[in-house]
């Protein structure tokens, strides 16, 4: 590409999040971004804001796209094949990261939520893609990253439709990377570790999960674990933002790069460890109980619950005793953390 001109980049799901983080930060190193989302009406406001760019400025064009939606991604194709080329900029990259989540087994799930899921994560995408390799091609030069997680490494119980459709999205991803190599562009899969987004909130995700149903014992601990370890790993979205850039910069044909700590240890433990090591490091990780512990309606006891029986059979009574009441009061104090703050 001449010395000069503007990269341009196409980003899916930039209103909020991790997309709109990366449309930022784009747009302040340089780059022509296009700014693809559902209501840009409505939310590119926000992100001029963020960047100061004007209404005008043909360096941060918004686009709508629905990727639910076939005839909004036919008709974004066509906006962003007129935006990408324009003033100079070379079609360079496509970033797919819009996506949703959700929570539930598979049994418990919709089918509606299925089809929502691949919509978004890999049939919304490929048509994207594939309206836009022609100009892709043509220019010679420049690459797609998609943006998976940990459920598309491995499938992860609880999620089992956003991990499909994550693990779908990496494999198709793949498989395009060697048939556009040749043309000069080159894939990137993005694995994101935690970030600080709606999507990990109760209320950015569809729960379809049934807490009085026969996973019940399993939610309530993978639940418990789950808000832990979000709660300690989560990073602000702009930190996400390093990864992009350097997955931009990528030369290789084909890579997958793990970002955040969290996501980087999952790829590299992924690799040395046998499938059905995996599958037990994440059943202890996540509390599941052993295989055929919960036949015909047994419920096991959880850690503690095993942890108590334990402490019953060795603590003398009256430190048992000591141990139940303080116990009893967190318990009364979590269920009404005003009392606590009285108390204290
Ligand atoms: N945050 C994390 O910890 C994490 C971890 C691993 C992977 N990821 C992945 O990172 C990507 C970005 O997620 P995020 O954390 O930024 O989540 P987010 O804050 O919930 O943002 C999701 C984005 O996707 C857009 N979107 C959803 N459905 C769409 C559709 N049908 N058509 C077009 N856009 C749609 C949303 O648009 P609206 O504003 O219109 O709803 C929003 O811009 C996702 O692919 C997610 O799976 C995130």
């Amino acid at each position: 590409m001449p010395m000069g001109e503007p990269r341009s980049v196409v980003i899916t799901g930039a209103s909020r999040g991790l997309g709109f983080a990366s449309a930022a930060r784009l747009y302040r190193e340089g780059w022509r971004v296009i700014a693809a989302m559902r209501r840009p009406e409505r939310d590119m406001a926000a992100l001029r804001e963020a960047t100061g760019a004007a209404e005008d400025d043909e360096r941060l064009i918004g686009v709508q796209l629905d990727l639910l939606d076939p005839e909004s991604i036919a008709a974004a194709a066509k906006a962003i094949g007129e935006a990408w080329g324009g003033n100079g900029a070379t079609p360079y990259s496509l970033v797919h990261n819009a996506g949703i989540s959700a929570a539930g087994m598979v049994e418990e799930s919709d089918p509606a939520l299925w089809q929502n899921m691949f919509g978004t994560h890999v049939l919304g995408p490929v048509a994207l893609t594939k309206a836009l390799l022609p100009a892709m091609r043509a220019a010679g030069t420049g690459r797609v990253v998609v943006v998976s997680s940990a459920g598309g490494v491995r499938g992860q119980p609880g999620i089992a439709a956003y991990s499909a459709a994550k693990g779908a999205l990496e494999r198709w991803a793949e498989s395009m990377a060697g048939e556009i190599a040749p043309f000069g562009l080159g894939v990137t899969v993005l694995i994101a570790g935690t970030y600080d987004t709606d999507i990990i909130t109760d209320a950015g995700t569809t729960d379809e999960r049934d807490f009085d149903g026969p996973y019940a014992r399993m939610h309530r601990t993978i639940d418990k674990r789950g808000r832990f370890a979000v709660g300690n790993l989560a990073r602000p979205a702009s930190k996400f933002t390093d990864g992009l850039v350097r997955a931009l910069d990528d030369e290789a044909p084909f890579r997958r790069r793990g970002v955040g700590i969290d996501a980087s240890m999952l790829l590299a433990s992924n690799r040395f460890l046998p499938a059905a090591g995996m599958h037990q490091v994440s059943r202890l990780v996540m509390g599941i109980p052993r295989q055929g512990t919960m036949r015909n309606g047994q419920v096991p006891l959880t850690v503690s619950q095993r942890a108590m029986v334990a402490a019953a059979r060795i603590l003398p009574q009256p430190v048992l005793m000591k141990l139940a009441t303080i116990m009893a009061e967190r318990a009364a104090n979590k269920e009404n953390p005003a009392k606590e703050k009285n108390d204290a």
